[in-house]
């Protein structure tokens, strides 16, 4: 099956830069606080469901993935780019990382305990959001939560625009609809935080939804 020009491009862009991004990129997330709190809280809420495996998607160079590990959690990393892949392995190679695609992982039904796709979901063309949303919904187990970031925009006359993202196409939404999305495809939010740009993320806000599967 031929894959659509979209990952092709976005696989090629993360591919190229995959160096540069592990170098600017991969720390312990020490300068963002919000962050970290809304990542702690997602890892609380697995544990008290049980745990279960957790995929972070669109991993890029793995930190985050390690990160979650840290917190306790049984975490994997899943990412478009094979060089991206190739750098998280080599720097943990205790965790599992795997090529793939969030538009429609390898992974069975029903199956985890939690997903993360951290600023993953921005170069997905906006017309392919809802199935990347039933993936998620797919691949949870009942219980299972998501935390989803992406840069955002508050203008609600507008879902979606796009922006000049220094790798490659890339689109900001605003969270309402991507709220409206993830209700769509049947998941429950529980918490959201929009925070400001720090002074390297400058002009967009940023948003972090954490959803989850009824039981
Ligand atoms: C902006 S980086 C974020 C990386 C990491 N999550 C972080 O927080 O630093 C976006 C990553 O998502 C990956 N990606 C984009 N679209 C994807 C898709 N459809 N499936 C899997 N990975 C994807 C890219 O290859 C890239 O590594």
């Amino acid at each position: 099956m031929t894959e659509p020009d979209f990952l092709h491009t976005t696989r090629t862009a993360y591919d190229s830069m995959a160096a540069l991004y592990a170098e600017l990129f991969a720390d312990d997330l020490a300068d963002f606080p919000l962050d970290r709190a809304m990542l702690g809280a997602f890892a609380d809420f697995v544990r008290a469901e049980g745990g279960g495996p957790v995929a972070d998607l669109g991993c890029g160079p793995g930190h985050v993935t390690a990160l979650l590990h840290s917190l306790g959690l049984d975490a994997f990393g899943v990412d478009l780019s094979a060089e991206m892949i190739a750098i998280a392995r080599t720097a943990r190679p205790d965790l599992r990382f795997e090529v793939g695609s969030m538009t429609a992982p390898d992974i069975e039904d029903g199956t985890l305990g939690g997903v993360l796709a951290r600023y993953s979901i921005i170069h997905t063309p906006p017309e392919r959001l809802p199935q990347v949303c039933a993936e998620f919904h797919r691949v949870l187990a009942p219980g299972g939560h998501l935390l989803i970031s992406f840069q955002a925009h508050e203008d609600p006359s507008r879902p979606v625009e796009s922006f000049d993202h220094k790798v490659t196409l890339a689109h900001r939404w605003s969270p309402d609809r991507v709220a409206d999305l993830l209700t769509g495809a049947g998941l429950t939010e529980k918490a959201r935080l929009l925070r400001a740009p720090t002074e390297s993320e400058r002009p967009f806000p940023h948003a972090h939804l954490l959803f989850a599967k009824s039981r």
